[in-house]
């Protein structure tokens, strides 16, 4: 038996992904909790046959130059944005992403934000670690209805769709914008697809779960953000530079809409400027397949995708440029 190929892991995941590589190949792990500085990336995956990548890592022309003995990248992530596929499929990489493992979990986030905004979780614990509420107060903490009323989803893959199914608990409406009819949607929810302008005019609530792609770049907007209702609050699960956020300030400022919870960022860690001083937010640092299922099956997923692109010379279960194979 030859030497064993050579896995590069970018940054620590939990153990049983690491241990399914370890099995079959030499695994290297960046060992700190940190995102390897680009020099420091291009550099491990040197002598690298497969890579293990965060969405995180930006895996583009250089990087590809950078690994010489490559044969498969596994993302560590279901939006896979940060690669630069075409390129990969130009050199006949496979790149895989990890569908379905936290479609329940990003919504069950997205639910998170839109109560938390709604009801003002977050402002009302503050009072409550500051010791000075004076106590219970009619007018205190109002906040916006959620039973009853207009759930619009702008996009319905798996993580939409499961936004969508867990609105009936409360009785909502639902509508939705892609660029075909769900048929589960329409059955399960009397969901009624519509243009995008219809969504923005009818909605109480938008939850954004598209890819990021040229298309979706800044689809939220100064324009967009003036159709939708004062009253609305606009939640992102998706990826941050689906909005734009230094509008999304202005208009909260201008209060076009009634607030927004975000998950994800357009220069992720940084938040443009204000967006902290608004209390109508609520923010989460991209936790939203932060469970741990969610982490764990994305490991495994990823762990497996990787060895079947390296052992078996078949296509990986979630290979997201089959048509190279
Ligand atoms: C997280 O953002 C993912 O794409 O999995
Ligand atoms: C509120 O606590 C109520 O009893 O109405």
């Amino acid at each position: 038996m030859g030497a064993k190929q050579k896995i590069y892991i970018t940054r620590r995941i939990p153990q049983p992904g690491i241990d399914y590589l370890s099995e079959r190949f030499e695994v290297e792990v960046n060992p700190e909790d940190r995102v390897l500085r680009r020099e420091e990336l291009l550099e491990a995956v040197k002598s690298a046959d497969g890579i293990l990548c965060l969405l995180t890592d930006k895996i583009d022309a250089e990087f590809f130059d950078a690994a010489q003995h490559l044969k498969g990248v596994a993302n560590y992530a279901v939006g896979y944005d940060n690669i630069d596929v075409p390129e990969a499929s130009r050199r006949g990489i496979p790149v895989s992403n990890t569908p379905g493992v936290l479609t329940d979990a990003t919504a069950e986030m997205a639910w998170t934000l839109l109560f938390s905004v709604a009801r003002r979780v977050v402002e009302s614990d503050g009072l409550m670690r500051s010791g000075a509420w004076g106590g219970w107060g009619p007018l205190q903490f109002i906040g916006g209805d959620v039973s009853g009323k207009t759930l619009g989803i702008v996009g319905t893959g798996r993580i939409g769709t499961a936004m969508a199914l867990k609105s009936q608990g409360f009785n909502m409406k639902v509508i939705y914008t892609d660029i075909a009819d769900n048929p589960v949607l329409d059955e399960k929810c009397n969901a009624r697809r519509v243009d995008f302008d219809t969504l923005l005019r009818e909605s109480d609530f938008i939850s954004i779960h598209v890819p990021l792609m040229e298309s979706t770049r800044h689809l939220f907007n100064t324009d967009t953000f003036k159709k939708m209702k004062p009253s609305a609050y606009l939640i992102n699960t998706s990826r941050g530079p689906v909005v734009n956020e230094a509008e999304l300030v202005q208009a909260l400022k201008n209060k076009e809409l009634a607030g927004a919870g975000l998950d994800v960022y357009e220069n992720e860690p940084a938040m443009v400027d204000g967006l902290a001083d608004q209390v109508n937010t609520v923010l989460t640092p991209h936790t939203a397949s932060a469970t741990e299922e969610a982490r764990t099956n994305m490991a495994l997923k990823a762990a497996r995708n990787l060895a079947s692109m390296l052992e078996e010379g078949v296509a990986p279960p979630d290979c997201v440029n089959k048509e190279i194979l």
